[in-house]
């Protein structure tokens, strides 16, 4: 049995995270465009531990929600009252108590590595301790427990802020928040807290020192001491910017050393969701969300804004380019200023150009949409080109239709195609044409009212004392 299987996970989040002031649960606020709580998972997921469970309370049925959506894997546990971290551990000991040992954590450490996670396990199996915990040493001490170390070192306690003495509150060693317990361990001392404190709360450390005093035999604490920058929690708006801060440059880092070139890191932003591959560029103000992909040596240009986008490679968005749900095939080309959405299909080297709207269209290899067309509900074929000001009418007030476009169509400029409506291989349109009707392949569609000169109309007007 590997290490892991014996380990289960417990994250607490049933506080109400006061600060934050938002009627949002703080595990559910965004970094980047991601729940705090995804980061937390998807760390302990990476270390390879399979048996994790949340613990939610306040607002616990949007957590609940958005586990049973994102994450089924994960038990969903329920501290109907808060009475503090301690008490959150006692009441869920009927799922903690299956495994040999329990990582539990704060559910607001959305910088937290699987290394640092790794690290503490091996720690705490190494020395066979009956609880090894994750803590800091930092300038800035604040409101975090201290951790008071015995002389010997082998020995820790902690003493929450709110109850040290001016003494202990000068160490500089502080609780994260992230413990290793034996659950055999944990199980003889967990109903032995007891809320005569500053706070009135059941607190979880405590444990740690009740531990350090236990009578009934000799116990093992541990402090592993990890990063800062890596502990930071999230409480108020102010660190939850800092934090997304760090992540930015935290993912953009990684992409960079995998080969992405960015001419402004400070500008661009990446979902932890989102990969990239080697020879990317990306301008400024580049912001790639959910699940996207972005294929070798494509051209992101500035304000360029994709969510759930694929692209193929060589691709290139000249600028303010806003895509959604949609696809790039190798060496497409959209921009500047162009809004593809809603699962549309750049094909190979099609172009999607200046002031264009694609919606759930299939634009085909090689096949252009240069400038100020509506292109909705629409398949267009290969090698075509479609005329400035171009709109597909697919909307009648009541439901949508299609257009279809064959290979080689050439449309003429301000072409409206009142859809459903299909035009063949080979075709063109007159500029101006309301198309209603389909075009065979090999035809050329005009359809608009014949122009009419009215000969001397200035002249006449003006001895009539006209305008001009
Ligand atoms: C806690 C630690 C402190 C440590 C700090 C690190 C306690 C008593 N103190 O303090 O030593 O330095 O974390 O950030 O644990 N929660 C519940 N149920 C409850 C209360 C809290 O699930 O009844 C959850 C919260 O949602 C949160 C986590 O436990 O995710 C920590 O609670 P919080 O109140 O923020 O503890 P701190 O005061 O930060
Ligand atoms: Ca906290």
């Amino acid at each position: 049995m590997t290490a892991q299987s014996k380990i289960g996970a417990l994250i607490m989040a049933a506080g109400k995270g006061t600060r934050m002031k938002s009627v949002l649960p703080k595990v559910l606020h965004n970094i980047i465009d991601e729940p705090i709580l995804f980061y937390i998972l998807r760390a302990v997921f990476k270390t390879g531990i399979s048996s994790l469970a949340v613990i939610v309370g306040h607002e616990g049925k949007m957590i609940e929600d958005c586990l049973k959506l994102s994450w089924p894997d994960v038990n969903v546990l329920w501290q109907r009252e808060q009475l503090g971290t301690g008490h959150a551990v006692q009441v869920t000991r009927e799922w903690w108590r299956q495994h040999e040992h329990v990582l539990v954590m704060n559910g607001d450490l959305p910088m937290l590595t699987p290394q640092t996670i790794q690290s503490l396990i091996n720690e705490h199996m190494n020395s066979s301790s009956d609880c090894t915990l994750l803590s800091f040493i930092t300038e800035n001490p604040g409101s975090y427990g201290r951790v008071i170390r015995s002389k010997d070192n082998q020995k820790v306690s902690i003493v929450e802020f709110k109850d040290a003495s001016e003494d202990e509150r000068a160490i500089k060693e502080v609780n994260a928040g992230v413990y290793v317990f034996r659950v055999s361990s944990l199980i003889k001392i967990i109903d032995n807290l007891s809320n005569d404190n500053a706070q009135g709360e059941y607190y979880l450390p405590d444990v740690i020192t009740l531990m350090e005093k236990y009578e009934y035999g000799k116990m093992k604490t541990l402090a592993f001491a990890a990063d800062e920058e890596e502990l930071k929690g999230v409480n108020d708006p102010s660190e939850l910017a800092e934090l997304t801060g760090m992540i930015i440059r935290r993912i953009n880092s990684y992409w960079m050393s995998r080969g992405v070139r960015m001419v402004d890191p400070n500008t661009v932003i990446i979902s932890p969701k989102a990969e990239l591959e080697e020879d990317v560029v990306l301008a400024p103000s580049v912001h790639i969300f959910g699940e996207s992909f972005v294929g070798k040596r494509s051209k992101i240009g500035a304000w360029s804004s994709l969510t759930n986008v694929k692209t193929g490679q060589d691709v290139t968005f000249i600028s303010n380019v806003i895509a959604e749900d949609s696809k790039f095939e190798d060496g497409a080309m959209a921009g500047p200023f162009a809004y593809i959405r809603n699962e549309s299909e750049i094909c190979e080297k099609a172009y999607v150009g200046k002031f264009v709207e694609v919606k759930k269209s299939r634009v085909g290899k090689n096949s252009k949409v240069p400038h100020l067309s509506y292109v909705g509900d629409a398949k267009i074929g290969i090698d075509s080109n479609i005329g400035a000001g171009t709109i597909t009418c697919n909307y009648d007030g009541f439901k949508k239709s299609q257009t279809i476009i064959g290979d080689r169509a050439l449309i003429g400029s301000d072409t409206m195609f009142v859809a459903p409506v299909t035009i063949g291989d080979d075709t063109a349109t007159g500029a101006g044409s309301t198309i209603t009707r389909n075009v065979p392949d090999g035809a050329l569609a005009v359809a608009r009212s014949k122009q009419k000169n009215i000969e001397g109309w200035t002249n006449k007007k003006r001895e009539e004392g006209g305008g001009h």
